[in-house]
């Protein structure tokens, strides 16, 4: 069982379904991924100068020194192959006159080598990874499917920790939405590929369904999870408040030559950092966030204006189109933008075969924490991470799958006794509320006094929401309220045990870094 559907779970499905039987579970339509919101696309070595050594350095720096050098290594010696097999798979990259890769440059990387289709990489990866998995004959498509946990040794009676070795994965309680009933999934290997959490904040680029649902459920299945706390924001999304979620401006404007400023026109980055607006995103957002508090203001600036407009509209049409439909013509117009909620680095502890702490049960993509990105992904690195580690995943669980059963014991899913929740009214709001306490206090900066209060006020609703949870029938959104409180809790709980700022990671009371 696979359950998501954007890059690492479609392309993990696409080579497990070669040799049996799969279904993925996804829990709105196939396309409603992160992977359909990927703007400025997928980097690897392609050409000389550029080379590997190059590209894990780039990442190497960015991660701050957390990194794991070992999946680093593989991730990107992995990633020509990959583009590879994405090319076969369908996928149409934008090439030059002589047939080679038009490539972008994006913040921290030293050389052009992020490969794109125009500014929508990430729609057109769906769209052909879509169609390859709807036409294969052996995997079994459910839409509007929802997992909402498990099924481990919990479920027959058994008490687990995380450090106990014997922790299994048999498969997930699943509700399908339109009947409103739960099913039993029982599966031999289950793959998460749920991606990111970003939808715990209240300005995010990333779509809805991003509440962390995978991360959640193996915390509550006692899994190990890691490095929640380095969550990452996106310096430049539209500022446009009525609107979630935010919609990005990639950071290949800045590539492209993109300049940003503050409301009077004057460009302040190289204040920050030498390599001004094409610094990494951390110090990026780490310095609109300050220019914002030192001018008061809303947004700050990104100008294109002095680039040639053609070329603006060729190498940006949906950023063109998006600006223009709310009056901007960014050919013309400075572009509003404000950081927001974008990337989780941490989630689900895997080892170099994406397999987590729990027995028979994978994660790829976002929802996983490979080591690729310590603490702070270098763009264009993420949709690269879910193809090489869900093809790494499912070389290994090919190996492993004849040796695992199906477990007939696992009892159905139990709502004796629980009644239709009569007031929505409480999840919307806490859902709210919930948003509001990470925005306001474990956002880019962060202090031990703003995360020991995040922390008191989401217990408040932690206890609230457990209770209302006993009593109701499962919904879609108590499980999601619920994920996103657990998600929220473990970022707050690794931001307060980090005794230090590094990466995406800043608190106030320890501005600088611990020796390794
Ligand atoms: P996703 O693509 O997010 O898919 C998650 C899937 O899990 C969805 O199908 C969802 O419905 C399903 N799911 C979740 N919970 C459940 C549940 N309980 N039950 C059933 N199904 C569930 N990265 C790059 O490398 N380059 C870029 O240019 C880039 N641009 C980006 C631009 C934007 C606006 C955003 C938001 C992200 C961008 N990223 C980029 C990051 C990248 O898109 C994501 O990290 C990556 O696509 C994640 O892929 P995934 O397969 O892990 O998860
Ligand atoms: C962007 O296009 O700026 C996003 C790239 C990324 O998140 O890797």
């Amino acid at each position: 069982m696979v359950i998501g559907s954007g890059i690492a779970g479609l392309s993990f499905a696409l080579k497990v379904a070669q040799h049996g039987k799969v279904a993925i579970v996804t829990k709105t339509r196939i396309d409603e991924t992160n992977t359909s919101y990927a703007q400025g696309g997928i980097s690897s070595v392609t050409y000389a100068p550029d080379n590997f050594d190059k590209h894990i350095e780039d990442t190497l720096i960015a991660g701050d020194g957390l990194c794991d050098e070992e999946a680093v290594r593989l991730v990107v010696q992995e990633a020509p192959e990959k583009i590879k097999q994405l090319v076969e798979w369908g996928t149409q990259f934008d090439r030059k006159e002589d047939g080679s890769f038009d490539l972008h440059r994006e913040g921290g990387h030293s050389e052009f080598r992020i490969l794109h289709h125009k500014d929508n990489t990430g729609a057109e990866i769906q769209r052909a990874l879509t169609t390859m998995v709807k036409n294969h004959p052996n995997i079994t498509l459910l839409e509007k499917y929802f997992a909402i946990d498990l099924i481990t040794p919990h479920h027959l009676g058994k008490i687990m920790e995380p450090w106990m070795k014997n922790n299994v994965c048999h498969g997930a309680y699943v509700l399908n939405i339109k009947t409103k009933q739960v099913e039993t999934f029982l599966s031999k290997i289950t793959m998460l590929a749920t991606g990111g959490v970003g939808s715990v904040y209240q300005t995010t680029t990333n779509p809805l369904i991003s509440t962390g649902d995978g991360i959640a459920m193996v915390f509550r299945a006692k899994g190990v999870i890691e490095n929640m706390e380095f969550v990452q924001f996106h310096p430049t999304s539209l500022y446009n408040p009525a609107e979630r979620p935010s919609f990005l401006i990639t950071e290949a404007m800045r590539g492209f030559g993109g300049v940003l400023r503050t409301t009077d026109g004057q460009e302040f980055m190289h204040k920050y950092d030498p390599r001004g607006c094409l610094a990494p995103r951390d110090i990026v957002a780490r310095a609109i966030d300050n220019e914002l508090k030192i001018t008061g203001d809303d947004y700050v600036y990104l100008d294109v204006t002095h680039k040639p407009a053609e070329e603006i509209r060729d190498h940006f049409p949906t950023i063109y189109e998006k600006c223009l439909s709310l009056g901007i013509d960014i050919t013309r117009q400075m572009i509003p933008v404000v950081p927001a909620a974008h990337f989780l680095c941490g989630g689900i502890k895997v080892d170099l075969s994406g397999h987590t702490s729990i027995r028979n049960l994978y994660a790829a993509g976002e929802c996983a924490s490979s080591g690729l990105h310590g603490a702070n992904r270098l763009a264009s690195n993420s949709l690269l991470e879910g193809i090489v580690f869900a093809d790494l995943a499912a070389r290994d669980a090919l190996a492993r799958i004849n040796k695992c059963d199906f477990n007939e014991q696992i009892p159905d899913w139990n709502d004796e006794g629980t009644t239709l929740p009569e007031e929505m009214v409480l999840i919307t709001q806490s859902n709210k509320e919930v948003e509001q306490i990470m925005s306001n206090y474990v956002g880019i900066v962060r202090s031990n006094l703003r995360l020991q209060r995040a922390f008191d006020r989401l217990e408040v609703i932690y206890r609230e929401t457990e209770s209302l949870y006993q009593k109701s029938k499962v919904s879609q959104k108590i499980c999601e309220l619920r994920n996103k409180i657990n998600v929220g809790y473990l970022i707050i709980k690794m931001a307060r045990r980090r005794k230090e700022s590094r990466g995406l990671h800043y608190n106030l009371d320890y501005p600088s870094k611990m020796e390794l």
